[in-house]
C-alpha cells in the first residue's frame, strides 16, 4: 500500500516544478503587472472604504451613543477615586432639606478600602468677613493634608479671600441667621452637612471670626484626633440661666432632669455630626418651645447628645472666653490687650480631665477679638512653634 503512493508523489513533483520554471521564465512581467494592479485596486477600495467610514457611518454610531450614554471622556462617576475625593467647588444648588438627606449617608462597612487621613473640619460661622484671616493662614501653613476649612457667611456678605489665603473658595451656600435663634443652629447644621459631603473629615470644628487658636497645628490636631470625647459644653445649670429655660411642652422627649447647657462653640466626631444633621424629634420640639429667653444654640445640641450619646461627651467646650467682665456680653480684647502675660494668664493653672487623665491643656481656642488684635497677635506668632509663649 505504501509503495504506489510514494511514487505517485515523486511522479507528481516532477511537472508542477517543471510548469513553475517554465512559467517564470516565459512571462515575468506580466506577473508583476497583475500583482501591481491587485495592489492598487486593494489601496484603492481601501481608501474608498475609509472615506465612507468617514463619512456615513462615524456620524451615525456618535449620535447613537450621544442620545443613550455619556461620552466616553465624561463617564468617570463609577470610580471610587470620584466617590473619595471631596467636592472640588464648595458651592451646590441642593436645598436643606436636600443636602441633609445627602449628608446623612453612612458606610455600613467600618474599614476603609483606602488609605484615609482623618482630617478636622474648621467651621467658622461669621456674619461678614474673617478679620484675622492672616493669622489663620499661617497657622495652617504646611498642614494642608489634615485639614477643611467651611465659611458660612451672611448671604448679603459678598466679600472673597486672596487665592492665596487658605479661605479661598470656602464659603458654602448660606441663609439668613439671627443670633439666638432657630436659624443659628440651621446654620450649624448646614455647615456640618456641608463639612459631611468630604468623608475624609473626621472631627468638626465651629468656630467664628473673633476666635484664635492658641497652640500649633499639631498639638491641636493631636489632642482633637487622639481624644476619645467630643468637646460640647453640657452643664445641668439650676436658675435663670438653665433650668429655667426648660419648657414642660418638651416632655416625654425632654426631661427637666435632661435638660443641659453650654457653649455654642463645639467639636464632635464623625458619628455624633450625623446625629446632628439627622435629627428631627428634638429639632422640631426647640424649634417650638425654646422661645424667647431660651436660646437655641445653647441648650439643643448638648441636651439631644447628652440623651442620646452621653458617654462620647467631654462635657466642656475647647473654646476659651471671658464672662468675667459681667453682663450679657464676653468680653472682647483688642490691640492694647495682646502681651506675652495676657496669654500666660489664659494658659496657666488650667486643669480638666482628657481621656480621663488630668491635663493642663484645656482651651485649644480662644475668643472674642477684635480686628484691632491681629497685628500684635501676628507679632507673637512665630514658625514652628507658632505662639512665643507656649515655647517657654
Ligand atoms: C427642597 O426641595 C424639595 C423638592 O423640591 C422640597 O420638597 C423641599 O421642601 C425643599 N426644602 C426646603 C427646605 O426648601
Ligand atoms: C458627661 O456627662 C454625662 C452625663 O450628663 C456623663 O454620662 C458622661 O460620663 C460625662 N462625660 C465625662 C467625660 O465625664
Ligand atoms: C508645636 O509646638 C510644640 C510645643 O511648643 C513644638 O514642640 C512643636 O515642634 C510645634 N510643632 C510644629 C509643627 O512646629
Amino acid at each position: 500500500m505504501k509503495q504506489p503512493r510514494v511514487v505517485a508523489m515523486e511522479e507528481g513533483a516532477e511537472p508542477v516544478s517543471a510548469t513553475k520554471t517554465s512559467l517564470s521564465r516565459a512571462f515575468p512581467s506580466r506577473i508583476l503587472v497583475v500583482c501591481l494592479l491587485f495592489l492598487f485596486l486593494g489601496i484603492g477600495l481601501s481608501i474608498i472604504g475609509m472615506y465612507s467610514v468617514r463619512f456615513s457611518m462615524i456620524p451615525q454610531i456618535a449620535a447613537k451613543a450621544s442620545s443613550t450614554v455619556q461620552p466616553w471622556f465624561e463617564d468617570t462617576t463609577n470610580t471610587l477615586e470620584n466617590f473619595i475625593r471631596p467636592p472640588s467647588n464648595l458651592m451646590h444648588n441642593m436645598n436643606d432639606t436636600e443636602l441633609l438627606w445627602r449628608a446623612s449617608f453612612v458606610p455600613q462597612i467600618k474599614e476603609y478600602p483606602f488609605k484615609r487621613v482623618p482630617k478636622i473640619a474648621f467651621m467658622f460661622l461669621t456674619k461678614g468677613p474673617l478679620p484675622l484671616a492672616p493669622l489663620w493662614d499661617r497657622f495652617f501653613k504646611g498642614h494642608e493634608e489634615l485639614y477643611s476649612i467651611y465659611v458660612h457667611a451672611l448671604p448679603s456678605y459678598t466679600g472673597g479671600y486672596p487665592p492665596s489665603s487658605v479661605f479661598y473658595g470656602r464659603q458654602i451656600p448660606s441663609q439668613i441667621v439671627e443670633w439666638g435663634k432657630m436659624s443659628m443652629c440651621e446654620a450649624e447644621r448646614r455647615l456640618l452637612a456641608n463639612a459631611l459631603l468630604d468623608i475624609s473629615n473626621e472631627r468638626f470644628i465651629l468656630l467664628s471670626e473673633s476666635c484664635i487658636p492658641l497652640y500649633n497645628f499639631s498639638i491641636i490636631y493631636h489632642y482633637i484626633s487622639g481624644s476619645k470625647h467630643s468637646f460640647m459644653g453640657s452643664v445641668d445649670e439650676p436658675g435663670r440661666y438653665g433650668q429655667q429655660r426648660y419648657n414642660r411642652h418638651m416632655r416625654p422627649e425632654i426631661t427637666l432632669s435632661q435638660w443641659r447647657k453650654g457653649s455654642q462653640w463645639f467639636e464632635v466626631n464623625r458619628k455624633l455630626a450625623i446625629d446632628i444633621i439627622k435629627d428631627t424629634t428634638y429639632y422640631h420640639k426647640f424649634k417650638r418651645f425654646c422661645r424667647s429667653a431660651c436660646y437655641v444654640d445653647e441648650h439643643y445640641f448638648p441636651t439631644m447628645l447628652t440623651i442620646q450619646s452621653p458617654h462620647l461627651l467631654a462635657n466642656r467646650t475647647l473654646t476659651w472666653t471671658d464672662w468675667s467682665r459681667g453682663g450679657a456680653h464676653p468680653a472682647t480684647f483688642g490691640n492694647a490687650d495682646i502681651t506675652e502675660s495676657f496669654f500666660k494668664r489664659i494658659l496657666e493653672g488650667q486643669s480638666c480631665l482628657y481621656n480621663g487623665q488630668p491635663s493642663t491643656i484645656c482651651y485649644l481656642f480662644a475668643r472674642k477679638f477684635a480686628p484691632s488684635a491681629l497685628d500684635p497677635l501676628l507679632g507673637l506668632a512665630h514658625k514652628g512653634d507658632f505662639w512665643s509663649y507656649s515655647q517657654s
